[in-house]
């Protein structure tokens, strides 16, 4: 059974060391979340994977890692300043915020208003005299107002005592179509290639929640790739589709995906065409990831704002172009979580006895591999540390070493935390027990077959490689 409720993951989470609540101690911050020891080996697996499959191994693709702070005349070239903003109305009686959208969405399902101006959202929002959602109270609600999304801050202190404001990056692609011309004059790529960012982005967004779903700060990837004009639609279905097989190929069920175009009203300031990959979660079908035409909107801007000359002139005919783009975007924070909600499972045992796994994909499991010594017996325990240091010497998996609690209990954590493979040393391996299974031998077992096998210490490395070959080749 999957999770049905989104409370189940957030337990677990909590619970396991995968994302705790920001600032925990001191009673939290709304909407903040710290990856716990867990949460990030899961989330940098992803990104791990996700850089190998579209920057490594492609040889149409750079990567960056650019500033987070940036020359404000970035965010006005880019439209941020004017653009990039949702509607809000304050309820006058408890003082609450609210997006538009969201309270007219959540009372009629049916009716997209993204994108509409704010005197029709007046009229509709005035039509569906709603309550608010916080104290109740009907008519309280203040007209709808543009509420921008850009995080300030203040850098420096000038001899005048004067600070100069900039912005926290609202969205990561602006570093790549500044860089444009640096890549271009030191990578040696010709069109159609891409550039590719992995880092935090910004957004003082008026309802965020849904856990890790909607947060003010958050994990994106995404690159830019740069095509010419009349190649938009190829490039469009071409990106679409890796983006759908990568999904499958980290262990997605297309089942619970879906594509959903936006509305001419809902596109984004610089978009032609934007379709998201959707998710089915526990609060309804959900934008996991987006897919955007940019057309020639940033670099032009860009040109004319800072004065370079940011086009591409084709080596073979000479010609010059400022070159289109297509923006296939990866939210890596909100990946997290699909992932974990598409890996939860509770399911009943051969035995009747029930247990929740996670079946994560090999390669994203925070931890590879656990070693659990039968008995606390301290002789035990030392052969146990000698098989561990043998898998951290011979091998670059993650492993995890526990003695607490019975067998069976350390068998329900690891499934728990989605660890693919447990080692057990027993009395057995220490040639005391002959019915255990012969001197040197431990015993693996698998987290989704649940089949135990009995193998020689000298020839582990060997049988692990049989279960990571295919997906982690890195670590042999
Ligand atoms: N450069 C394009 C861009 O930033 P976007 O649709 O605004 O596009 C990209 O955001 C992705 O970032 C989304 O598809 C989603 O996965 C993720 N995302 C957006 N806002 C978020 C938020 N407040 N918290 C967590 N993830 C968010």
């Amino acid at each position: 059974m999957p999770a049905t409720s989104l409370d189940q993951i957030v337990s677990l989470c909590k619970r396991r060391g995968f994302v705790f609540p920001g600032s925990d101690i001191y009673g939290g911050l709304a909407n903040s979340w710290d990856y716990g020891p867990l949460g990030v080996e899961l989330k940098n697996n992803i990104r791990d994977w996700w850089w190998e499959r579209f920057v490594q191994k492609r040889m149409d693709m750079v990567g960056i890692d650019a500033a987070i702070l940036m020359n404000p005349k970035v965010w006005e070239a880019s439209g941020h300043v004017e653009n990039f903003s949702d509607a809000m109305v304050d309820c006058t009686s408890c003082k609450k915020r609210f997006r538009a959208d969201h309270l007219i969405e959540e009372a009629n399902p049916d009716l997209s208003v993204d994108g509409k101006p704010l005197d029709e959202l007046n009229t509709i929002l005035e039509a569906l005299n709603l309550a608010c959602p916080h104290c109740g109270k009907r008519k309280s609600f203040t007209d709808a107002r543009t509420f921008n999304l850009m995080f300030r801050t203040s850098l420096g202190v000038t001899e005048e005592g004067k600070q100069r404001e900039v912005y926290f990056r609202g969205e990561i692609a602006q570093a790549m179509f500044v860089n444009f011309k640096n890549i271009l004059d030191t990578m040696r790529k010709r069109i159609p290639f891409g550039i590719a960012s992995v880092g935090k982005a910004f957004r003082n967004e008026i309802s965020p929640g849904n856990f890790i779903f909607r947060t003010l700060e958050f994990d994106l990837m995404e690159f830019e790739y740069f095509i010419q004009e009349d190649q938009w639609e190829e490039y469009f279905e071409y990106w679409l589709s890796e983006q759908q097989k990568w999904l499958s190929e980290i262990g997605f069920n297309a089942k619970n995906l879906r594509i959903r175009e936006h509305t001419a009203d809902e596109l984004s300031h610089y978009s032609k065409k934007t379709v998201d990959i959707e998710y089915n979660t526990p609060f309804g079908w959900k934008e996991l990831f987006g897919l955007a035409y940019r057309t020639d909107f940033d670099l032009k801007n860009h040109m004319e704002q800072s004065g370079q000359d940011l086009q591409y002139t084709d080596p073979d005919s000479g010609e010059k172009y400022i070159p289109h783009v297509i923006e296939p975007t990866f939210g890596l924070s909100r990946l997290t979580l699909m992932v974990l909600l598409e890996a939860y499972t509770e399911e009943e045992l051969p035995n009747g006895e029930s247990r929740t796994v996670m079946k994560f994909d090999k390669r994203l499991a925070p931890i590879d591999i656990a070693i659990l010594p039968l008995s606390k017996k301290e002789h035990l325990i030392a052969k146990a540390k000698e098989v561990h240091q043998l898998l951290l010497d011979q091998t670059n998996l993650v492993t995890d070493f526990d003695v607490t609690g019975s067998i069976g209990k350390r068998y329900r954590r690891q499934d728990e935390i989605g660890t693919p493979l447990c080692i057990t040393v027993d009395f057995g391996t220490l040639g005391e027990e002959d019915e255990q299974g012969a001197l040197d031998t431990v015993t693996i077992r698998d987290r989704d077959t649940l089949e135990q096998k009995r193998v020689p210490i000298a020839n582990l490395r060997e049988e692990i490689a049989k279960h990571w070959k295919k997906l982690r080749n890195t670590h042999y």
